[in-house]
């Protein structure tokens, strides 16, 4: 007997029958001039490619009901949504040409997919596009496709393009495209010249697939053939005006990424929707929020890793699905795929910072602790704050404002009343070897008197401000500004000489070092304009993503606004970057030295500008825990500067809760305490005794560690690494690490394993297999991959050293200005072979491209057979001294008897044997030359 389900598809799928022969005619011109026009034409026999059910993707990760295996129908975790928009009823599915299929709740031995999975869903194999052409050139495949049925959607693109280019043998660009009407392309991230550093006749990491008769795309692993995307064929493959959707299954269930989000770090594939829009939206789950990377990692089942980018800046739905299968559908530009081969996790993300660019490189003082919050209100009471840190020994580097410094909250001013003594004050900052940074918001003031406020007055007269499709005058909004705002356009090429004049004419006010640059998705008060938008195509589409609200234009900009590069529609993603961009080179030029700015709003490449923080957090402990997985997904995206305002920003911080917050807080890359003005003052010392005890713990040993973070950002610029990392990049082999995001690496060797429970004093974590080392007891662990329970005090964090790691540190003071001027120290982790290695990149800290200059020293270090030694890695001439004072190995099973420096002359130490560790402390070893220490146990 055949189900009601079973008809119903089948209903559907003759109606695409009648839709295709309605529209042949108008295709057949078009079809002719494109097969006559195309010279080389090599059809794609070689690469066909099908599904059948014993595929190992579906076989491993999803078993088939036997109900519906007999009926050929499809299994609930491999539906693909025909009708994402509200309201679907049975007869909306099926004028869509898609099957009704409710799932019916009393029967459905599938509890785990019942609320998700969807009721309409398209027919196996949807026609939407056909290949009628094809060739490939070197390595490279293009090919043309025509509509072979209507979708839903208005304005379906009659003629698509598809075309691959070998970026490397480990990077692959698809793009599918109007061939006869271009389509927008985000301005950013700026494409390096990859026609002319393309490999020739390599020998790629990847296959390619098409299947003629059907749309998409499949890509396997040429390593094991193992497939790592494959599109054809499945779900809607739609390529409308508008509309645009490709879906795909997934090799695994092992994905991370696909921010800004607030998740766990491994993503749930169970029927879950990742909205890219960004957002002035306090962190809460299902929301799209203030940043959008379409980008993901995935484990595959063999431990090999790939990544893929979605290089689209539309407004969009992602949606991971069960079979594991994924879905993109934006509203916009074109399908543009990034295939990232890897196959480690970190060869995966120095692929994609390929393209996307790496991390910008910076100051070392921006390591330091850094504090704010919004309201201060007057010089007087910042000076305050900032005075009774640094009196209570608390390691700070930055001083911030927010708003409340600005005159009426106009940027590039400051308030002569209550900030009258901002200029002395950051002399006075700086006269301690300290750093100041203020806020600068999106918005420009509109309401000034004419003549009164320049940034509006000038920004006009250059034509600078995004403008209004109706009036074609500046759009205006309102954001904290009197009155009105409207919004430079930083695709306008004016735009960069007028935020240059702008900052350097605040910077000629007071001498701020960095930029903290806020409500830049844009935000807006206004949902729009006053009135709103007007009824057109752009701020109504036909689809509207998942955004909170349901409408696009909540608290931003129109979207029929115009940038000099087109409507807000399309650009407002990548508003922020673009004034990152603006931000970054300004301070480039102002100061001379290395810019440090800080975002809320990201898109992919931000991180090359500019760092993040994870915005409006609550005081909560749940809002502790997920700040992890928001910082390590921001790791992945480039963006290896982030942090979340530490103890919360919204609510009131409990002593307990601040206390266990500066302690991971201390571990965040870019660790800043900050918070709203409508709650208690959280600095530390206003927190009690507490609380400052564990700020200075923590944070000096922050900065014992700086020199090994700072050489962790100097791989994140030059390589794309990690700083802040997750354990899978590290041990990929092992599984068990895959969902952790409550404990986390800096490097591959410093294990932060915080307390994120109330009135807890112990912490469970996993530690993965090999030795480690308790930081603070030197305590030896041999782990079988196995969770261990550890002391955690209440000025205390738990801390691990991974056995066969050299960290770099200094001994600590409590700016990084003091501390530069310490001794370097060694802290030795030997392995089980009583190995072990680390790295120090080391410069000036502040100068601008002090690696091209070749201003640095770039030292590794390794201990064999008992010896230390160092070498450089890459010659720098850097002429500033560079000291050793200490070096301490953990592990040294035997009892030490003598120690020798450059193997001559013997020198001072202590072991201790219940501990196993050797200290060499009072050392003076100049690290610019290559030295030796060496230890020899007793007979
Ligand atoms: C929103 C930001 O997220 C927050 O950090 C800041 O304090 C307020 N804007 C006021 O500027």
């Amino acid at each position: 007997m055949i189900s009601i389900k079973n008809v119903l598809c089948n209903q559907s799928v003759k109606k695409h029958s009648f839709a295709l022969k309605s529209f042949g005619f108008r295709f057949l011109f078009i079809f002719f001039t494109l097969t006559v026009t195309s010279l080389i034409v090599t059809p794609v026999h070689a690469i066909f490619h099908v599904y059948a059910p014993s595929d190992p993707i579906l076989r491993t990760s999803y078993a088939i009901d036997d109900n519906e295996q007999k009926f050929g129908n499809i299994p609930k975790a491999l539906r693909f949504d025909c009708h994402p928009e509200d309201g679907a009823s049975q007869l909306s599915c099926t004028n869509r040409g898609c099957c009704w299929n409710p799932i019916d709740d009393d029967n459905d031995s599938e509890n785990m997919y019942r609320l998700d999975a969807p009721f309409c869903y398209y027919p196996e194999d949807w026609p939407g596009y056909e290949f009628i052409n094809s060739t490939i050139k070197g390595n490279d495949f293009s090919g043309f496709l025509i509509r072979k049925v209507k979708s839903f959607y208005n304005d379906d693109i009659p003629v698509i393009k598809m075309e691959t280019t070998t970026l490397s043998d480990s990077i692959l660009r698809v793009k599918i495209n109007d061939p006869q009407s271009p389509r927008y392309e985000p301005p950013w991230p700026v494409k390096s010249n990859w026609e002319t550093s393309r490999v020739k006749d390599s020998s790629p990491k990847y296959i390619f697939q098409t299947d003629s008769s059907r749309p998409g795309f499949a890509i396997k692993r040429a390593a094991d053939n193992n497939t790592i995307f494959d599109a054809i064929g499945k779900g809607g493959f739609i390529f409308s005006e508008r509309f645009l959707q490709i879906s795909s299954l997934l090799p695994s269930h092992n994905i991370y990424g696909l921010g800004e989000h607030r998740t766990k770090l491994k993503l749930n594939t169970n029927w879950n929707s990742f909205t890219m829009f960004n957002k002035d939206q306090p962190p809460t789950e299902q929301a799209n929020l203030y940043g959008s990377h379409p980008f993901y990692i995935v484990i595959e089942d063999s431990g090999d890793c790939h990544g893929v980018l979605f290089l689209n800046s539309n407004a969009m739905d992602i949606i991971l699905q069960p079979a594991p299968a994924i879905t993109f559908r934006t509203i916009g530009g074109i399908l543009d795929f990034y295939f990232f081969m890897g196959p480690t996790p970190a060869d995966v993300l120095r692929q994609y910072a390929e393209i996307v660019g790496k991390p910008f490189f910076p100051p070392y003082w921006s390591l330091g602790f850094h504090l704010c919050q919004l309201g201060y209100g007057s010089v007087s009471r910042t000076r305050e704050v900032w005075n009774r840190t640094r009196n209570a020994g608390i390691p700070f580097d930055t001083q911030w404002n927010d708003i409340d410094y600005m005159e009426n909250r106009n940027d590039f001013t400051y308030d002569k009343k209550n900030f009258k003594d901002l200029p002395q004050f950051v002399d006075e900052i700086h006269s301690m070897g300290m750093h100041y940074i203020p806020m600068i918001d999106a918005g420009v003031a509109v309401a000034e008197k004419a003549g009164t406020y320049l940034p509006y007055d000038e920004g006009l007269r250059d034509d600078v401000f995004v403008k209004d499709a109706e009036t074609n005058q500046p759009f205006t909004g309102k954001v904290w500004n009197p009155i009105a705002t409207v919004w430079p356009d930083f695709t306008h090429p004016n735009s960069t000489a007028y935020y240059f004049r702008m900052l350097k004419s605040m910077h000629d006010m007071f001498a701020f070092d960095g930029l903290w640059i806020d409500m830049n998705e844009p935000s807006n008060f206004l949902n729009g304009k006053v009135n709103g938008c007007t009824y057109n195509k752009l701020d109504y589409p036909q689809y509207v993503p998942h955004v909170v609200d349901r409408l696009l234009a909540t608290k931003t900009l129109c979207m029929n606004a115009k940038h000099h590069l087109g409507s807000h529609y399309n650009l407002h993603n990548t508003y922020g970057t673009g004034q990152a961009i603006a931000a970054n080179l300004a301070m480039r030029k102002i100061r001379s030295k290395r810019p440090f700015i800080i975002s809320r709003s990201t898109w992919e490449g931000a991180g090359h500008y500019a760092g993040h923080w994870t915005g409006d957090i609550y005081s909560s402990w749940h809002d502790l825990r997920m700040s992890i997985p928001e910082v390590l997904s921001y790791s992945l995206y480039q963006v290896p500067m982030v942090g979340a305002d530490i103890c919360g920003f919204d609510g009131n911080a409990s002593v307990s809760l601040c206390n266990r917050w500066v302690q991971l807080g201390a571990f965040y890359p870019f660790a800043r305490n900050h918070n709203s003005d409508d709650t208690i003052v959280q600095d530390p010392v206003a927190m009690g005794d507490l609380v400052v005890e564990s700020a200075k713990k923590a944070l000096m040993i922050r900065y014992r560690f700086l020199p090994y973070l700072y050489t962790l950002f100097f791989k994140a610029h030059k390589f794309g690494d990690t700083v802040a990392r997750p354990l899978f990049v590290e041990f990929t082999n092992d599984r068990n690490t895959y969902s952790i995001d409550k404990q986390f690496l800096w490097g591959r060797s410093l294990m932060i394993i915080p307390v994120l429970e109330e009135n807890e004093v112990e912490v469970t974590a996993y530690i993965p297999p090999g030795p480690w080392y308790d930081f603070y007891s030197k305590a030896f662990t041999f782990s079988k991959g196995e969770n261990f329970t550890l002391k955690a005090p209440l000025d205390t964090i738990p801390l691990m050293i991974r056995g066969g790691s050299i960290l770099p540190g200094q001994t600590p003071n409590v700016t990084t200005t003091l501390s530069r001027k310490n001794k370097f120290e060694l802290l030795v982790a030997l392995d089980g072979n009583g190995f072990a290695s680390g790295e120090l990149y080391w410069d000036d800290g502040d100068s601008l491209d002090s690696f091209e200059k070749q201003q640095f020293r770039w030292l590794n270090f390794t201990v064999k057979d008992q010896k230390l030694t160092s070498r450089k890695v890459e010659k720098g001439g850097l002429s500033q001294d560079m000291i050793l004072g200490r070096v301490s190995v953990m592990g040294i099973s035997r009892k030490v008897h003598r120690v020798f420096l450059n193997d001559n002359s013997s020198i001072p130490f202590m072991y201790n044997k219940r501990r196993l560790y050797l200290n060499v402390r009072g050392l003076h070893v100049d690290l610019k030359r290559n030295f030796t220490l060496s230890w020899a146990f007793e007979e």
